[in-house]
């Protein structure tokens, strides 16, 4: 029999299992690089559908297509070597029918080698989401505001801010752990809801604008970087990037047109000819 070599990466097992524990942290990435530098920080990754907004100018997430997320989500498994890896389904790839969701899902586990998959939706996606862990395929599920809706939502609002939806968004985190999801993606949800629904459900809620009282967070990175022209209200800036690359890329502009850059160090001289033989 042949050994491979032991699984180092974190797991959905894993994720899992912090249930109540010390805060899961996480954020988006979408490419090798910054995902290798985020690796040894976060306990996941999620390659996010939001990628269609932030690296390809969309102005939904809606027009995302299957073949970007593999294209990201390989990207990433090679970028982050230790963190678990989530990748996003988009929009029209697992809505239709539990064997479609699962035809897709595990194209992306395939051909990305990521360690799970998200979806939206609650209680309407339960069926789906007991489909595929039932045939061996992780699901983050992600329940409140949930982006790929929005043509039906009306806008990115905060949901359950009034407590007549608190019973439908409770039902929906319950539906989803009941259905197998091994953590559950809370959007933009009031403080007092996201509380209610972590002490119900019994696997961890990650929250994005849904208050500390989650098991854990993530954030795009783009937006806590200072990346993102225009942020939600719910994301801190962590930092400047995108004043740092606007300031680097104005000092390059102005050496180019002094012509102070390239210097004689960024320059190739000639080799200098070889010592004659005798
Ligand atoms: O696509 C994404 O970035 C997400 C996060 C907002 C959780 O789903």
């Amino acid at each position: 029999m042949s050994t491979q070599a032991p699984v180092t990466r974190t797991t959905s097992v894993d994720i899992r299992a912090r249930k109540g524990g010390a805060p899961i942290v996480s954020l988006t990435a979408y490419h090798a690089h910054t995902a290798a530098i985020a690796d040894k920080h976060v306990d996941f990754l999620l390659v996010g559908d939001s990628l269609g907004m932030v690296m390809h100018g969309y102005e939904t997430t809606v027009p995302v297509p299957l073949e970007l997320m593999i294209m990201h989500g390989r990207a990433v498994v090679r970028g982050a070597k230790r963190a678990l890896v989530v990748v996003d389904m988009p929009f029209g790839s697992y809505e239709e029918s539990p064997p479609v969701a699962f035809r897709n899902a595990a194209r992306v586990l395939k051909e990305t080698e990521c360690g799970a998959i998200k979806l939206e939706g609650g209680a309407r996606m339960a069926e789906t989401i007991h489909y595929l862990v039932d045939r061996g395929i992780p699901v983050m599920a992600h329940i409140g505001l949930t982006p790929q809706s929005i043509n039906t939502l009306g806008g990115f609002r905060a949901q359950g801010r009034t407590e007549d939806q608190w019973a439908r968004l409770e039902a929906d985190a319950v539906a989803v752990a009941q259905a197998g999801a091994f953590a559950i993606v809370l959007e933009a949800i009031a403080e007092p809801l996201a509380r209610r629904i972590t002490k119900a459900v019994p696997v961890p809620t990650i929250g994005i604008g849904a208050s500390a009282a989650c098991d854990g967070q993530i954030l795009v990175m783009e937006d806590m970087l200072g990346l993102s022209p225009r942020v939600p209200k719910f994301v801190k800036e962590f930092g400047r990037i995108g004043a740092a690359i606007d300031g680097a890329i104005g000092q390059y502009a102005a050496s180019v047109r002094e012509r102070t850059f390239p210097a004689p160090e960024h320059t190739y001289a000639l080799k200098a000819p070889a010592a004659a033989k005798k």
